[in-house]
């Protein structure tokens, strides 16, 4: 898999591209790559947004500030190039992140993401460049580098070497191998803290046991949630207006 993120504060991935399951998966081939729009502005002085048309608070990202640092990452049209290779613009109104998405990106050999800053894209941006815009909640963020980065961390660490253990990926909350539930609790040592115990059958070295409570325990939680939060949790993946 091959990131590239195209973002105004390339510095901002640094402590990123650090993390462990990060270098894991460079150091297996995998590739994030920064690309700052400045550094391809065809306009004087670095300049990449603008005032909006018809006035309103914020700065723009410029449609053709975009478009060159596409062309010079990719030497094609970006309108050709969004017929072969997924492109993520971060909005606060895209299609929500969960992990069937995440899924459906792990599974690209490789994948762009746009993040804009101010009050965000030129809509010609999102009308001709991108394939699809992807958000991390019903909420605003300043910038999309943060929800960029959630974006990467998901994506990188399904792919074979992120993980020191190559099934933690698997069965973890919300994944099919849990049919969509919250994972189990987990305990670890000591195994009696403060009056506080461990369920029995954790220690018992059952394994079958284990499982069978694992997935009792998984099951449950997904039960609990939905009487907290009925059809809400599960409701509207796509676009939708800002609550
Ligand atoms: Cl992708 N961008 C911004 N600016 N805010 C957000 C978001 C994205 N997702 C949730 N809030």
């Amino acid at each position: 898999m091959e990131i590239d993120v195209f973002t105004l504060f390339p510095g901002a991935f640094e402590w990123f591209r650090a993390q462990r399951h990060v270098t894991a998966a460079l150091a297996h081939g995998h590739g994030l790559a920064c690309v700052n729009y400045r550094d391809h502005t065809p306009l004087n002085a670095g300049q990449v947004d603008d005032e909006p048309f018809g006035g309103g608070a914020g700065m723009v990202l410029r449609v053709d500030v975009v478009e060159a640092a596409l062309t010079a990452r990719y030497g094609v049209d970006p309108v050709l190039l969004r017929e072969r290779r997924r492109i993520v613009a971060m909005t606060p109104t895209g299609r929500l992140l969960d992990d069937l998405l995440v899924d459906e990106l792990a599974a690209e050999p490789a994948l762009t993401l746009l993040s804009g800053r101010y009050e965000g894209f030129d809509q010609r941006v999102l009308d001709h460049f991108v394939t699809e815009e992807v958000s991390i909640g019903r909420y605003v963020l300043a910038g999309g580098e943060i929800p960029a980065m959630v974006v990467c961390d998901a994506v990188l660490r399904k792919l074979p070497g992120a993980l020191g253990d190559e099934t933690s990926a698997i069965e973890e909350s919300f994944s099919r191998a849990l049919d969509g539930a919250p994972e189990y609790p987990h305990y670890t040592r000591p195994a009696e803290y403060r009056g506080w115990g461990v369920p029995d059958v954790l220690l018992s070295g059952h394994h079958a046991r284990i499982r069978e409570w694992r997935l009792a325990q998984s099951r449950a939680r997904a039960a609990q949630a939905g009487r907290e939060s009925p059809p809400e949790a599960h409701r509207e993946t796509d676009g939708g207006p800002l609550p």
